[in-house]
């Protein structure tokens, strides 16, 4: 069980699920998986989750998050409702915190277009009885534990919630261990290719050439699946998973800690303990580079303490960045290949991972070794109507 870095993988035992991607996706489908009674393996590069999970802000925020009705929004309102006994559940199981938090997010609009959104926004909850509510700027005081500095009213989002990702991920390393899921995790063991025979996965390669033996696999591989599908295993085009880079920071606020996240137009803010504050986060195409740049650094810090002045003179304490896996049309990549018997892709969640992890885990879960779980629209389905916004290219990068 656990964490196994030596090679080779001889007379290993074929498992039920193998799932490539230990990220709070592949461990979400790993764990819900393993508790409807599968045998699973997880395997990932070294430091596992580094690309998007780890780095992540944490924040739970299906309304802030979806920019109209839809799939999106449902999927991320059902897996929001999905959290609180999810956590309750891994930290129970583990006697670890994950940092998990209810007290819901301060939404500012700084220009005129963000307040119209706001406004659409509080339209939107209003239509589904979502509660919410308009700060004055001394209202906003209590709330979020310090002034913030916004001219126009601020809007309450209730049922917005937060954690530590650092601290989840953690907390899932555990889990999987207390659950016997097996993983493999260090160099060599990525996979290289899928293996098939006559149609059906049979297995995958690693990088050092072990072959692993499974009758189902999940690609949960982040930014990196669309690279470990090749079209022959697709049989069509599918949406391109391409890595969208973010940076992040904490500034170290001896004496100021947030009671609530606070996000405006430009940047997001999330409370880390009760001196520290994670600012985020860019979006930038730079290919899989994972860089940090002095520019995002001090815009992020700029940016952070206009919008909280009781911050300025904060220290930036840490800066990192994680590449999130994107897609052209916004939406996750979920679903069974129709071409290849026993291939499952769970990707694509962008900006989305830790919030849609609960439901994936359940929906992929149902759809490979049955039990309950949530449906998944035909809209995230790998076989989809592809966008053909770059120049007539189906889905570039
Ligand atoms: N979830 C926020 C971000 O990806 O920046």
């Amino acid at each position: 069980m656990g964490m196994n870095d030596g090679h080779p993988a001889n007379a290993r035992p074929t498992p039920d699920v193998l799932v490539v991607g230990g990220g709070v996706v592949g461990l979400s489908i790993a764990l819900a998986c393993r508790q409807r009674g599968s045998t699973v393996l997880v395997l990932d590069r070294p430091n596992p989750g580094m690309a998007a999970s780890r780095a992540a802000a944490g924040m739970l925020s299906p309304l802030a998050e979806a920019s109209e009705e839809g799939p999106f929004l449902e999927a991320g309102l059902d897996s929001l409702g999905r959290y609180p006994a999810w956590i309750a559940n891994l930290e129970e199981m583990t006697g670890l915190s994950t940092g998990f938090n209810m007290r819901g997010k301060v939404k500012v609009a700084q220009t005129e277009s963000g307040r119209a959104r706001l406004r659409a926004l509080a339209d939107r909850m209003s239509a589904r009885q979502l509660p919410f509510s308009w700060l004055t700027p001394a209202e906003v005081v209590p709330l979020v534990g310090t002034p913030i500095e916004t001219p126009h009213p601020a809007l309450f989002l209730e049922r917005d919630y937060f954690l530590d990702p650092r601290r989840l991920m953690a907390v899932l390393d555990v889990a999987a261990d207390r659950l016997g899921v097996e993983r493999l995790v260090g160099s060599g063991w990525p996979m290289q290719s899928l293996v098939e025979a006559e149609g059906r996965v049979v297995g995958i390669r690693c990088e050092d050439g072990t072959f692993l033996s499974a009758p189902r696999v999940v690609l949960a591989a982040g930014a990196w699946t669309s690279a470990l599908l090749p079209l022959r295993f697709t049989g069509r085009p599918i949406p391109t998973i391409r890595p969208v880079l973010g940076q992040a920071i904490h500034l170290d606020t001896p004496g100021l800690g947030l009671r609530t996240a606070v996000e405006s137009e430009e940047v997001y803010l999330v409370p880390r303990g009760p001196h520290r504050i994670l600012a985020g986060a860019t979006l930038e195409d730079r290919g899989f580079a994972i860089v940090h740049t002095d520019e995002a650094r001090t815009q992020l810090r700029d940016r952070a303490t206009q919008l909280v002045p009781a911050a300025r003179g904060a220290t930036v304490s840490e800066h990192w960045s994680g590449l999130r896996p994107g897609t052209r049309d916004a939406l996750p990549v979920i679903g069974t290949m129709p071409s290849i018997e026993g291939l499952t892709l769970a990707s694509g969640h962008f900006r989305n991972g830790l919030l849609l992890a609960p439901w994936t885990g359940a929906a992929v879960a149902r759809l490979i070794v049955g039990g309950e779980g949530p449906e998944i629209p035909a809209s995230f389905h790998p076989i989809r109507p592809l966008s053909l916004d770059s120049g007539g290219h189906p889905d570039a990068p």
